[in-house]
C-alpha cells in the first residue's frame, strides 16, 4: 500500500491543498483503487514553499494540481502491484 500524505495545515490549505488531494484521489481511483492510501497531515514545516506532499516518506514541496500526474507516475505507480 502506497501512502500519500498531503499537508492540510493552514498555510498549505490556503495554497490549495484540497485541489492537490482531489487530483491524487482521481488518479488513484482511475489507476489503482485500493492500492494507495491518501491521508491528510498536519504542518510538515515547509509552509513557505507551497503545498507539501509526502509519498512513502519522501517529501515534496510546492506541489500544485498540475504536478500531481508526474508525481503519481514517478513515485506511486512503480510501487503498485
Ligand atoms: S502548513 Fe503545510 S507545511 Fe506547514
Amino acid at each position: 500500500m502506497v501512502e500519500v500524505e498531503v499537508c492540510v495545515g493552514s498555510s498549505c490549505f490556503l495554497r490549495g491543498s484540497q485541489e492537490v488531494v482531489k487530483a491524487f484521489q482521481h488518479l488513484i481511483e482511475q489507476n489503482c483503487p485500493g492500492q494507495a492510501v491518501l491521508k491528510g497531515s498536519f504542518c510538515m514545516g515547509q509552509c513557505t514553499e507551497g503545498v507539501t506532499v509526502k509519498i512513502q516518506g519522501r517529501q515534496f514541496c510546492c506541489v500544485t494540481p498540475q504536478d500531481v500526474p508526474e508525481l503519481f507516475e514517478k513515485y506511486i505507480l512503480p510501487h503498485i502491484g
